[in-house]
């Protein structure tokens, strides 16, 4: 494993998210066990980005989002297609960025704190195989330019794990 823990800036979010993603590079390589490059996928994400609250994994097991590998507080465990804001993103397939997390109809609360969400779904072989979740105790935490990050993140996470390995 080649990691070595830095600095962040997220001034500049797409400058913030080209060192993560050379980050997670180094974290994952040799590397194609799911949990473990899923804990470590969120343990770096919760390290370097400012003002979150939560980040981890839901993984789709028996036809619903059950909790993987995360940081924060615990959590829901299971989720159903098409409940929440995780459920949502996963039944249409794309990422939801949502300010206000009260103003969303049917978000489920893991955390009172929690004020604002990012869901990335993880599509392989166009499957959905579950989703990257990450809350903030501040509203509008997370804007487009997260959703892209997060996404470039995922995308690296499923390709340099055999996500088979999960069953
Ligand atoms: N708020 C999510 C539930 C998961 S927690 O945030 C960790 C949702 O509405 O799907």
């Amino acid at each position: 494993m080649t990691y070595a823990a830095q600095q962040y800036d997220f001034s500049d979010k797409r400058a913030g998210y080209e060192q993560l993603t050379t980050q997670l590079h180094g974290l994952l390589h040799g590397e194609t066990d799911p949990i473990a490059n899923a804990a470590n996928t969120v343990a770096l994400i919760f390290d370097a980005l400012p003002d979150v609250s939560w980040a981890g994994f839901y993984f789709m097991r028996g036809g619903e989002l059950i909790v993987g590998p995360f940081q924060g507080k615990p959590a829901c465990v299971r989720i159903a297609l098409g409940r929440g804001v995780c459920g949502t993103a996963a039944a249409r397939r794309e990422t939801l960025v949502v300010p206000d997390v009260n103003a969303f109809p049917g978000h489920i609360a893991c955390d009172a704190a929690s004020q604002s969400e990012v869901v990335v779904p993880l599509i392989a072989a166009d499957r959905v195989v579950g989703v990257l979740d990450l809350d903030s105790a501040r509203l509008a935490r997370f804007d487009a330019a997260d959703a892209h990050g997060l996404e470039r993140l995922a995308e690296q996470f499923l390709r340099a794990s055999r996500l088979e390995d999960l069953r």
